[in-house]
């Protein structure tokens, strides 16, 4: 029989165990959860909307898809959670993974079932339902007990206190805000790894879309719940997010950590209406518009 190791080698063994794992662990989150590579969406066969869109979200991150009206983020995020054929859209090139595997001949209900939800444009609760029969309604690819249930909701509500108030409201009667966190809760009650949320600020009073922004981010902290959020509201998105995509006409012309993106002088000038220059004189709009097109 081999003599047996001494403490001192099985010490040194263990700590080294310990620091690859460490190490490991540490580099397994910055790999994409969500990798989105190089798309391009055409809508009724001939409409061209995504240009070649690339872009990653790493595991328990938030990334924030920016950009004007038109300029595709719906779009992608519609490539992403399938709902694209919905409309008549395909993807004609480029690919998706989520976790490593790729996701884009997958239907909607096979993708929740992987753990990654949307929350549509426009909060699309179910105007008819109270607010927690819309709640109950977004558990309905998990088999889960009644008492189970009752516990998700309890989470639901613990993090949307408003809802709990309302809860046995028509939801349709509920405000935009409340509907909006209805829609964030229902797609919580899937227990989704991540989160695909299109403008949530849309038609939102100033102070509920920050109450709102404040709850993604405890989700994100506290529930590891990953986001990517398409926002025409650059200032807000900018400081919940880590990281964010700047898309133009189906492009993604700027890419960058958040905090660097907000102290950007052309994302400043283009996105945020704000300029270290002060106000720009008309005659000075033709070199801005020069820049622009540039920048895209
Ligand atoms: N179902 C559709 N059929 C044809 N074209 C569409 C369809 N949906 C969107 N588009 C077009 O695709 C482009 C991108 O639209 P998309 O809704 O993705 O933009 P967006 O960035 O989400 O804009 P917004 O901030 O206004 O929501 C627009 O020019 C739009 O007209
Ligand atoms: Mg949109």
């Amino acid at each position: 029989m081999p003599p047996l190791p001494s403490y001192k080698s099985l010490q040194i063994k263990i700590m080294s165990v310990h620091s690859i794992t460490a190490e490991t662990a540490a580099a397994a989150t910055d790999i994409a959860y969500l990798s989105v590579n190089n798309i391009e969406v055409i809508y009724d066969h001939v409409i061209l909307v995504l240009k070649g869109i690339s872009l990653q979200v790493p595991q328990g991150k938030i990334v924030a898809l920016l950009g004007a009206n038109g300029a595709g983020k719906s779009t992608t995020l519609k490539a992403i959670s399938t709902l694209l054929r919905n409309e008549r859209g395909d993807i004609t090139k480029g690919d998706i993974t989520f976790r490593g595997q790729r996701v884009d001949h997958l239907t909607p209900n096979e993708l929740v079932k992987r753990g990654l939800s949307q929350v549509m444009e426009g909060r699309h609760c179910f105007a008819h339902l109270t607010v927690e029969e819309n709640l109950l309604t977004g558990a309905y690819t998990r088999s889960l007990s009644r008492s189970e249930l009752k516990a998700e909701l309890e989470k639901v509500y613990h993090y949307f206190p408003r809802l709990r108030e309302r809860r046995n409201s028509q939801a349709g009667y509920t405000s935009g805000g409340e509907q909006q966190m209805c829609a964030i809760g229902r797609a919580l009650m899937a227990k989704p790894s991540m989160i695909l949320l299109d403008e949530p600020s849309m038609g939102i009073a100033p102070q509920l879309v920050e109450e709102i922004f404040e709850i993604v981010k405890s989700l994100n902290m506290q529930e590891k719940v990953s986001f990517l959020l398409a926002e025409q509201n650059t200032n807000v998105a900018l400081r919940y997010a880590d990281f964010g995509y700047i898309l133009e006409n189906g492009r993604v012309v700027m890419e960058g950590e958040a905090k660097d993106l907000s102290s950007n002088e052309d994302v400043k000038e283009f996105y945020l209406g704000v300029s270290g220059a002060g106000r720009k004189s008309f005659k000075d709009m033709k070199f801005y518009r020069r820049r622009k097109r540039w920048l895209a």
